[in-house]
């Protein structure tokens, strides 16, 4: 992440999905109408322009950003879910790590009771929140927690916020891990475990490299290297597994793109198995074991 710079890669996620808000048939939760008016210009005139082609707009789209476009849509409603299932069994404090333009303390039906504690870097942060006046919350409150994952740990940031460890929450990594390396994204899960109460779920967006084209790899180095969020952060399913477990999380399910589809959206129009990335959902277990 560049100082000064509000992140471009969650402005185009936000995109992709303010795109897919207008296709008819759209599940409710992948009808994301507030990440229109998070947008920079350009990027909302590009998302509506989407929306007018419908279906085959949408298809256009999804085939020039080789499934990506599916991909997200897909993963929120998979993590729609897990916000979801938290607030049924109780579940009062949701924490988005990396929060970029997501919308869910804004749009989500059920989270009415829930703090939203939005963790992400300063400046997409300010950004956000200036595009996000006049917005009112569905959340009861929403907490900033602005970091750096490179250089800082997020749990004394979030119990500063008044996170209350002493009680579960959900904390969702969606779409940032694959910009991390290794040493920070360890930390970051041994943080959230610090303040992980047992029965909190952690659910997180990873990518392997034999997931992404050979050609492709290169090119998403080169220009995610360029806009200065680089993608080099790849992890193996074993390894990943590895380090929840080691924190005291166990595997509560792993999948991707066409479970996604198949349990939410059997009719999604797509041209290509949205397989850029996985989704890991680990709880926290008991001390006790
Ligand atoms: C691809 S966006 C995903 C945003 C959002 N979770 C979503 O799915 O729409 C990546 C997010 O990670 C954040 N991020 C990347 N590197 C970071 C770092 N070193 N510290 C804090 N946040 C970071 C960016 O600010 C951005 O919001």
């Amino acid at each position: 992440m560049r100082a000064g710079h509000a992140s471009r890669t969650a402005r185009w996620v936000a995109g992709l999905r303010a795109a897919a808000a207008g296709l008819s048939g759209a599940r409710a939760a992948a009808r994301d109408d507030v990440a229109l008016s998070l947008l920079p210009r350009r990027v909302a005139a590009l998302a509506r322009r989407v929306r007018r082609g419908g279906t085959p707009g949408y298809l256009a789209l999804d085939a020039l950003t080789l499934g990506l476009t599916s991909d997200v849509v897909l993963r929120t409603l998979r993590l729609d879910d897990v916000v979801t299932a938290g607030v049924v069994r109780g579940v009062r404090q949701i924490v988005l790590l990396g929060a970029g333009y997501d919308a869910r303390a804004y749009r989500m039906e059920g989270v009415e009771q829930a703090t939203f504690f939005e963790v992400d870097f300063p400046d997409t942060q300010a950004d956000k929140r200036a595009r996000l006046a006049g917005h009112a919350a569905r959340a009861r409150e929403v907490r900033h927690v602005g970091v750096d994952f490179l250089t800082q740990t997020i749990d004394a940031a979030l119990l500063d916020a008044g996170l209350d460890r002493g009680a579960p929450s959900v904390f969702l990594w969606e779409g940032v891990t694959m910009y991390l390396p290794p040493d920070a994204r360890r930390a970051t899960i041994a943080a959230v475990a610090r303040c992980a109460a047992p029965g909190s779920d952690l659910a997180l967006t990873y990518s392997r490299r034999e997931d992404v084209s050979r050609p492709l790899l290169g090119f998403a180095h080169l220009a995610s290297h360029a806009i200065g969020e680089p993608l080099d952060g790849y992890v193996t399913r074993a390894q990943l597994w590895r380090e929840l477990d080691g924190e005291g999380f166990e595997e509560i399910e792993d999948s991707q793109g066409p479970d996604w589809a198949r349990r939410y959206w059997p009719t999604a129009p797509r041209l290509l198995d949205p397989v850029w990335e996985r989704i890991a959902i680990a709880r926290a277990r008991s001390p006790l074991g």
